[in-house]
Formats: structure tokens, sequence, C-alpha cells
């Protein structure tokens, strides 16, 4: 089969987040499986450009039309990609190539992705691609759908759209004249465009494209509630007949704690034991915790955002400290009043609470292998990967039972048994809070039971095999239709 995806970021070249980890893993994921063929379009960005270790060589270039702007796009194609994958960059220094700081957040993100979008078809045709499938990702690449039935019908007409949300918090809003003046659609576009006098991008996507998948099963059926869609619920409930979910997996090559390189002692499901407590003490010592081997240590690595659940943790994080002995590690930046709230309760409680107000990957690395208890109380979760990478090193995970968080952690039972993490229902601090202690109990007083736990936690398949072959499935079923 045929797929080209097209996505506004993609690791190791680019990432802001899950988005990021995803655009590596599944294209990769896909090409593996036989008869495929996989093309990724990202945007060809400053740092990437920059980066000496991706070489590229230019394979044409084109004009691509956006209202009355003609702006040049050229088509890179990445030179040193091993595993199957064509990876092509987009080239335009005005929207991309030129423009120092972050990936999003400028003052014309819309008329940005809308030439992306655009420029991606138009790259199709250059290259005398006809892909089966066009995966698309987000409000950035929510366009190709619309714009491949207005524009590309005639060349296209076998291809079939899936248009895959991560987050619909973000959908790509604009002002009403976004339609005439950058997008300059035919008019019986406007109504798939238009959401109250304004433009959504994403809802033009759910609208367009043959099949509309999220980044889990239980965030499928979310989206159709209002408390979880971000204003498009309405939107989803309609698409109900095409709308499907898919756990994303994870880089099980990258976290393995077999072969992790930033963390100093390796373990396996067997050996778990002695290679998680050399972890525990190092990284206690490291991040300036008391060196205690018996005191369970709660940990977390995630932007400080409110969704990601912070408000429970700063309502139980005096009484957890209280009344259990345990010691709570922080890693992540983000909004000013939850980075300060940890500083200070680092600076209460010396020795028990450290808080890391940074971004770093291998310390990140160090807590999932060196925690004993993984805590992600996110109030709404589309997949989540932290809590799979937290398992994968065999650190137990607390969580919210919601999105993906709810299909990836079914809970286990009071003395560690059937399930593989400990989870509430109802979105408040006293939920969580008794989530943690039943935890905490086990710990303290089973901890046979607390290590079967560990075991099937590292025991899971978390690789993207099991997922690809969903995509597959759902690809096949579009190209019947
Ligand atoms: C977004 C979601 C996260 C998901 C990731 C990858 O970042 O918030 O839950 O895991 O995308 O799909």
């Amino acid at each position: 089969m045929r797929i080209a995806i097209m996505a506004s970021e993609g690791a190791p070249y680019i990432k802001s987040g899950g988005l990021g980890d995803v655009m590596e893993a599944l294209p990769s994921a896909l090409a593996r499986i036989d008869g495929n063929e996989v093309v990724l379009l990202l945007p060809y960005y400053k740092k990437i450009k920059d980066n000496p270790a991706y070489a590229t060589e230019q394979v044409c270039h084109f004009d691509v039309t956006l209202g009355w702007r003609q702006q040049y796009a050229g088509l890179m194609r990445l030179k040193n990609r091993q595993d199957g994958v064509t990876v092509y960059f987009i080239d335009n220094d005005y929207y991309f190539g030129a423009r120092p700081g972050p990936i999003y957040g400028d003052f014309d993100d819309g008329e940005r992705f809308a030439f992306f979008s655009r420029a991606c078809l138009e790259a199709l045709g250059y290259l005398a691609f006809i892909p089966d499938v066009i995966q698309c990702n987000d409000w950035q690449t929510a366009l190709v759908p619309v714009f491949l039935k207005a524009w590309y019908y005639d060349r296209f007409s076998q291809t079939r759209t899936m248009f895959t949300i991560h987050n619909v918090e973000y959908q790509g809003w604009a002002h009403g004249g976004f339609f005439d003046d950058v997008l300059a659609l035919p008019w019986e576009y406007r109504g798939c465009l238009d959401m109250h006098g304004q433009v959504n991008v994403m809802k033009g996507a759910i609208e367009a494209a043959h099949m509309v998948t999220t980044v889990s099963e239980t965030y499928a059926r979310e989206l159709m509630y209002p408390y979880y869609a971000h204003g498009l619920d309405s939107i989803l409930a309609n698409a109900a007949w095409k709308l499907r979910g898919i756990t994303n997996g994870i880089d099980v090559g990258t976290f393995n704690p077999e072969t992790d390189p930033h963390i100093p002692a390796h373990y396996n499901a067997d050996s778990f034991v002695t290679g998680k407590a050399a972890c525990k003490a190092a990284l206690q010592q490291e991040v300036g915790l008391n060196v205690e081997a018996d005191t369970p240590l709660l940990v977390m690595v995630t932007r400080l955002a409110g969704h990601k659940g912070l408000d429970l943790l700063c309502y139980i994080a005096r009484k957890l400290l209280w009344e259990e002995n345990c010691q709570i590690l922080i890693l992540g930046t983000g909004e000013p009043q939850f980075e300060s709230f940890f500083r200070e309760l680092a600076a209460e409680f010396p020795g028990r609470v450290s808080a890391q107000i940074t971004f770093n990957l291998g310390l990140a690395a160090r807590i999932y292998a060196g925690g004993d208890i993984y805590m992600m109380p996110s109030r709404s979760e589309p997949c989540g990967l932290s809590q799979m990478n937290a398992m994968r090193y065999g650190t137990v995970p607390v969580v919210h039972a919601t999105g993906g968080l709810r299909d990836t952690v079914p809970p286990a039972d009071e003395n560690g048994q059937n399930g593989l993490g400990f989870t509430f229902q109802s979105y408040n601090g006293d939920d969580f809070l008794a989530s943690m202690k039943r935890c905490l109990h086990l710990y303290h007083y089973n901890r046979d039971g607390f290590r079967d736990l560990q075991y099937r936690d590292m025991c899971q398949d978390f690789s993207w095999n099991i997922p690809a072959l969903r995509y597959m499935e759902l690809f096949h079923q579009m190209l019947q239709r």
C-alpha cells in the first residue's frame, strides 16, 4: 500500500510533544509491513535546515497558491533515513526556514500551515506518488482532506484520507476573512470550515476526511461529549460512523531499561529488583533526596500544565508528605504557579521533595528507571505516552481513568494482582489521594504483590507493532468504501 503521512513535527528532526514521538515511530512501523511504501512530509524548519546531521537534496521546486499569494516551495529529500521511510521536507524560508524560535505560536500560524498542507499535495503530484491513503495529523494538516476534495480530486480520485486527532484542544481557529483571503476555496466549502462565523480547520477535516481517528479508544468516545471536545462534540458525534480510536505505542527501542544509555544500571523483567534499586539510589543522590532504599519514590515527568492534573497533586502533596513515608520528585517546566508551588514544596521538605524545573531527556529516563510509583492524574489525556514509558521501566502508574490512561492502565486489586496500576474514576483530589494510598499500602505491607505488579508492567508489549496493524486494518476499510 502507498501511504503518505503529513505532520507539523516528527522526531528525531523536530519535536514539541507526543505528536513528534508518534511521527517518529508510526511511519517506521508501517514501513516494516511487507508491501508498504511510506513517505513522510514535514516542514523544513530552521532547526532542521541548520542541523548537519540531516543532509538533504532538492528534488524539485514549485509555486503554491494561497488566495492572491504565490509562494515558493522546495521539495527536499532526506538522504540518510535507513528504515524504509522516505522523508521529504517542504522548504520555504519565509514560513519556516528563516524563523528561529518555537515551531508554533507565530501570528500567521494559520497561513503557514495552510501553505504546508497545500504544498504537501502539490509535492505528491510532482513526485508522481499517488497514495492509496493519506494520513494527516492535528489542525496543522487538517486542510489536507479539504484541499484534496476541492482541488486535487481528479489527480487523487482513488486516494482516501484519514485525519488523526492527537489533541482536540488546538483546532486551528481563524477569523472569517481567512476563508477568502488565505484559503480562497470554492464557496461551497464555506459551510465545512465555518464555525460560529469563524474558520475552524479541524472541523473541516472531520467533515471532509474519509475516516477520523484519535489516539485511544476511550478518547474516541469521550470526544463526543462537551466536557472533552472543546466545542467539537456535536461535530464529532455526527462523524461517529467514521470515528475510531487506536491506542499509540511507544518506541521500545529507545525506551528500554536493558540498553538505555542514560541510566546507571541496566535490567529487565527478571532482574529489576536489583537494577531498579541501583537506579533509585543514584537518582536520589542526583536530585538531592535522602538516599533511602525503602522510602517509596513518587515521580512525575510532565509539562507543568493544568490539564495534566497538577491542581490535584498540589491539593494532596502536603497530606501525602505528612501522612505517608514517601518522597516526591517532579521533572518539567510550564505554568509559573506550578513551578513555584513545587519549588516551595522542595524548600519546605528538604531531602523528601525535589523539583527539577527543566527539560532533560536523560534525567527523564533516570526517573522512569529509579522511581517506584508514577503519578499521572491528567484531567483528560488523549493517549499519554509517559505512563507506558514508566511501566516499561517497572514503575507502577497511578492514573485518572480517562482517555488513553484508562485503556493502558487496567486497575490492579489491593494485592497487586490482575491489573497494571491504580486508577481513580472521578477527577478530584480525594479520590487521587485514596488511590495513592492504596498503592503505597501495597508497597509498604505487601512488597511481593507490588513486585508482581512491576513484573507485569514490564512484560507488556507497548511496541508499535499492534497499533500499526490496526492502522492497516482501517486503511483497508477505507479503500473498500
Ligand atoms: C498529544 C496528547 C497525548 C498523546 C500524544 C500522541 O500530545 O496530549 O495524550 O499521547 O498527542 O498522540
